[in-house]
């Protein structure tokens, strides 16, 4: 196992180029499933999660090339329409599977995902998607299988804007016959990725972005070139480690137009966010004071900014709430942020937040952002902190020992 060692105290200077979205890249990688003949998909993360996909692929039957940032994908060797238990099991996001290959192919199986750090992660509003266009769900001693060779349009209504089931559904109804309405969507950026790839591929989707999508169903998608998104939640992280830092620092290949729900709360806080077309400047300074924050559906504050932005908070002048309304245990980091002296008290969804000198100390990450908000407490605290089961945290950030170090961080990483 390895860990990651932070001597506190260095300014973050110059600038950190962000990668592509892991939150769009998943369900890109398996929508490229629905395509005939090839995709080459560019500005891929290198990153373990899609290290994952690539096998789950290529367990399915796919040819995968997966070079650099770029994946070139041929499905039409796809000879099996059920993920291997052990693959799926290590990859949440393998259940975009089911919507991609019951598109394609009429049927799909894979593990009924379990829960994880942050909730029970329940699918039965992608299930429901499913149902509603036809096909037959049936969940035996936890495996999912779906079938439905002639899926037809249908109203969807979600009872909570889920990224996931908006997406899944999304990928069902491209070759629905007749038209598919999802209402009460997700309207987050990744969703707007999917939708373009898919109609690049010669879907026919509209809406994306917005609470209703409407599907048109088409015969059949052809593989094609596509380019995804940057990463909306590395940026802010990267942005939020310059504001506790007190740092200058340009956060580059950033849409601002993703980030504007934390650069709002910045600005609030009186940190510097100098805004131009291909990214963000952060002029941090070490007085910045304390705001609320509650995280909500796009385009509210992300919940996946969430534990980065606590620990920012610990460092703000004067005392702050934060309430966590989309995952129902996304404070983890709290324990390991008040190991390092941090001020937190936790009721239910609701945590409130005061100043405090941070000391470094051994911590460990519990998901993959609450192991990005230890490294921003790292890197203020006093000594040289330790954070184990990195894992979690190289599951979303591509590259991030050498990115840190490129803009003058004191860190490295061991083996424990
Ligand atoms: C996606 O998860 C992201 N993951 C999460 O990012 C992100 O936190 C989340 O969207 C919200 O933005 C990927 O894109 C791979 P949801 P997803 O379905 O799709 C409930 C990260 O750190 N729900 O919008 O699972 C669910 O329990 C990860 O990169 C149902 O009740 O999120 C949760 O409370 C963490 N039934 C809420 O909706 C369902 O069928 C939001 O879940 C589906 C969801």
């Amino acid at each position: 196992m390895e860990k990651l060692i932070i001597k506190g105290g260095n300014k973050l200077e110059g600038n950190i180029a962000i990668s592509g979205a892991k939150n769009a890249a998943l369900p890109i990688v398996m929508a490229s499933l629905i395509g005939e003949g090839r995709s080459f998909l560019d500005n891929i993360p290198r990153l373990r999660d899609i290290d994952n996909l690539v096998k789950i692929l290529e367990a399915l039957g796919a040819k995968v090339d997966y070079k650099g940032n770029s994946l070139d994908i041929d499905s039409d060797s796809v000879n099996l329409l059920e993920v291997p238990y052990k693959l799926a099991r290590k990859m949440r996001a393998s259940y975009y599977a089911l919507g991609a290959l019951l598109a394609r192919y009429g049927q799909a199986a894979t593990t009924l995902p379990g829960g994880c750090e942050i909730g029970s992660r329940p699918i039965d509003l992608h299930l429901k998607g499913f149902k509603a266009l036809g096909a037959e769900v049936t969940i035996e001693h936890g495996l999912v299988e779906i079938k439905g060779e002639n899926l037809k349009g249908a109203k969807i209504y979600l009872d909570y804007p889920s990224v996931g089931a908006t997406l899944n559904i999304m990928m069902a109804a491209v070759k629905a016959e007749g038209k598919t309405i999802i209402e009460n969507s997700a309207r987050e950026p990744e969703i707007i990725d999917l939708a373009n790839y898919l109609n690049v591929m010669g879907a026919k989707v509209k809406g994306a972005g917005t609470d209703i999508i409407r599907v048109e169903g088409v015969k059949k998608l052809k593989g094609t070139d596509y380019t995804i998104i940057p990463d909306r939640i590395e940026a802010g992280t990267y942005m939020m480690m310059a504001a506790i830092t007190g740092s200058n620092l340009y956060i580059d290949k950033v849409l601002v137009e993703h980030v504007k729900p934390l650069i709002a709360k910045l600005k609030e806080m009186g940190v510097g966010v100098e805004e131009d077309i291909g990214g963000v400047r952060v002029i941090g300074n070490k007085n910045f004071k304390s705001v609320d924050v509650k995280t909500l559906p796009y385009p509210g504050f992300p919940t996946d900014m969430q534990a980065q932005f606590m620990a920012l908070l610990t460092q703000a002048k004067g005392s702050s709430m934060v309430i966590e309304t989309v995952f129902e245990n996304r404070f983890g980091h709290a324990d390991e942020l008040k190991r390092m002296g941090a001020d937190i008290k936790i009721d239910g969804r609701t945590a409130m937040v005061k100043y405090t000198p941070l000391s470094a100390a051994s911590v460990k990450a519990t998901d993959l952002r609450a192991g990005a908000a230890l490294i921003l407490a790292a890197l203020v605290a006093e000594g040289e902190t330790e954070i184990r089961d990195i894992y979690h945290i190289e599951r979303g950030y591509e590259d991030i020992v050498n990115k840190l170090q490129g803009v003058g961080v004191d860190i490295k990483k061991v083996s424990e």
